[in-house]
């Protein structure tokens, strides 16, 4: 099986440029990010205090993470309940980024994201897939842009899907998480020492997508 690892900080357009990808190529992509925010949104609907860790770790006895596929999209059901859609809002960006700097969390989704790669063709998109969950990755990349960049696509983003949230914010929430998932002992966000360094500040989407194909492209030549 092919796989590919595209990590990067949060509003790097990892996912849609990743999907865009899969598609044209036939893989499965495979957002991680969603496992996490499935995890939070599972602890916060069992209102679990995020500074306790141990409750947090509690709450994955009777959890049960599946993920789907329909149309090539991913569903993830949490025992049972579809909550894709639940799961995008800045509320539970926040969740998820606590719950990610929980070692038990990581190893409870560490088998799930790895099966998954070891059955389709994939593009997998997180913050550790190059150095954690697929160190043995055909292709690694490093999709990064600045702070002001990934904070202009989100805020646009979420105005569009009708949240009213202001720029400010928006900035806050990422410079905030950027330092969280960077700075956190396990797993922490960075570039894998083989993965391509794609830094799409100054592109616009479909430039970005030809990028990451090309880059793919060039390194499964190899
Ligand atoms: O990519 P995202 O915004 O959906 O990710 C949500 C949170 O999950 C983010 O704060 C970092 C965390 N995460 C992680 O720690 N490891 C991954 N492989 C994917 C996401």
């Amino acid at each position: 099986m092919i796989k590919v690892a595209i990590d990067g900080p949060a509003g790097a357009g990892k996912s849609t440029i990743a999907r865009a990808v899969a598609k044209s190529l036939g893989y499965i992509y495979i957002d991680t990010g969603a496992l996490y925010r499935a995890v939070g949104f599972n602890a916060k609907r069992c209102c679990v205090d995020f500074n306790c860790r141990e409750q947090i770790v509690n709450t994955l006895n009777n959890l049960q993470i599946d993920i789907q596929f329909v149309n090539g999209e991913q569903r993830v059901c949490v025992n049972g309940e579809d909550v894709n859609d639940k799961i995008r809002t800045p509320e539970m960006s926040l969740v998820a980024s606590a719950v990610s700097a929980v070692s038990e969390v990581r190893a409870f989704l560490f088998d799930l994201q790895k099966n998954l790669a070891n059955s389709n063709n994939s593009i997998m998109d997180g913050r550790d897939i190059g150095t954690v969950v697929l160190p043995d990755a055909d292709v690694k990349i490093f999709l990064t842009a600045s702070a002001k960049t990934r904070a202009q696509r989100r805020y646009k983003e979420l105005i569009e899907k009708g949240q009213s949230v202001e720029f400010d914010d928006v900035l806050a929430d990422i410079e905030k998480r950027d330092y969280a998932d960077s700075h956190r002992e396990i797993a922490p966000l960075k570039q894998a020492d083989d993965a391509v360094l794609a830094d799409t500040s100054d592109l616009t989407l479909e430039e970005s997508i030809e990028l990451i194909k090309n880059i793919i492209a060039d390194r499964l030549k190899k």
